[in-house]
């Protein structure tokens, strides 16, 4: 099931005009919310960077925060997984084609339920593969826009090359993955770029530099070198499909030991952890 402009239905039967300006433009933004027990996890903070997006593209937010919270308590109801990952899509609306905003138009709002599939144990056990690529994206990697031209082809360079993720740099500092944050270790020490307009603030990732502070793991949020990715002793990705991935290769060379290290065992241990406590509050 479905929810789609205030109805839910099968997906199948869910249309969407072809001048709706998500289509035409792709002029929106999104969300993905990881839902554990049936319980959406970090909601208020998926909700908050919503508003950031929204305000980002200068289009009003069409529901409140308790509306936004009982529809996709519904959703989640009307879905069968215990463990969900929800999908919030806003668009400014169906309109005739001209790029300035219509006015007085109703936006879209689309969300859908898929099974949340955490990583497998062999992808924790082994890693995964990523390559470097650079980011040829816009300035505003802070909208989580739906608009994902760039980021679909450098994720499809990734897959093409047998990876999973393309790591990428700008003028030679590191910014994101195509589809997750990424963070890395060098001398003993987590390294993580700072949230600013370069990369989306991702929610997991807030979540793994709290962990690292409660365990006792030093961590520097700073802009990180292309060189020093390139010799780190551990490189993770985040996300709220993904969770803690370690990746072992970066270009074909193992990255430190080639195995997931003592850094990726311990925030991986305190994210199921925190998952499982928040679950049973
Ligand atoms: N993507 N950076 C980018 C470019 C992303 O697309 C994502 C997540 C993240 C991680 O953010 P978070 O921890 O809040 O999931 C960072 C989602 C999962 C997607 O597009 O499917």
């Amino acid at each position: 099931m479905i929810y789609l402009n205030g109805a839910f239905m099968p997906l199948e039967e869910a249309r969407i005009p072809v001048l709706d300006r998500g289509f035409i433009f792709g002029d929106g933004v999104y969300e993905v919310i990881p839902v554990y027990s049936r319980k959406p996890f970090r909601l208020d903070e998926h909700l908050a960077r919503l508003q950031h997006s929204l305000d980002g593209i200068m289009l009003d937010n069409p529901r409140s925060n308790s509306e936004w919270t009982e529809i996709i308590g519904e959703l989640i109801d009307a879905n069968e997984p215990e463990d969900q990952s929800v999908y919030l899509h806003v668009t400014r609306g169906v309109a005739k084609r001209d790029h300035a905003f219509p006015k007085g138009v109703k936006p879209t709002v689309f969300m859908m339920s898929n099974p949340l599939v955490p990583p497998s144990r062999e992808t924790l056990e082994s890693g995964v593969i990523a390559v470097s690529a650079v980011d040829n994206r816009w300035l505003r990697c802070d909208i989580k826009a739906i608009s994902l031209l760039p980021n679909v082809l450098l994720r499809q360079g990734a897959v093409d090359a047998g990876a999973v993720e393309a790591i990428l740099f700008r003028e030679d500092f590191l910014t994101e993955g195509a589809a997750s944050n990424i963070f890395a270790v060098k001398d003993e020490t987590l390294l993580a770029p700072p949230k600013d307009n370069f990369m989306l603030p991702g929610i997991t990732y807030d979540v793994v530099l709290e962990l690292a502070a409660s365990i006792g793991i030093p961590f520097e949020v700073r802009r990180i070198s292309k060189e020093e990715v390139l010799s780190a002793s551990e490189l993770l990705l985040t996300s709220s499909t993904k969770e803690v991935t370690p990746i072992t290769q970066l270009d074909g060379k193992p990255v430190g030991s080639g195995k997931p290290g003592p850094y990726f065992a311990k925030l991986h241990a305190a994210y199921q952890e925190f998952k499982s406590s928040v679950m049973r509050a």
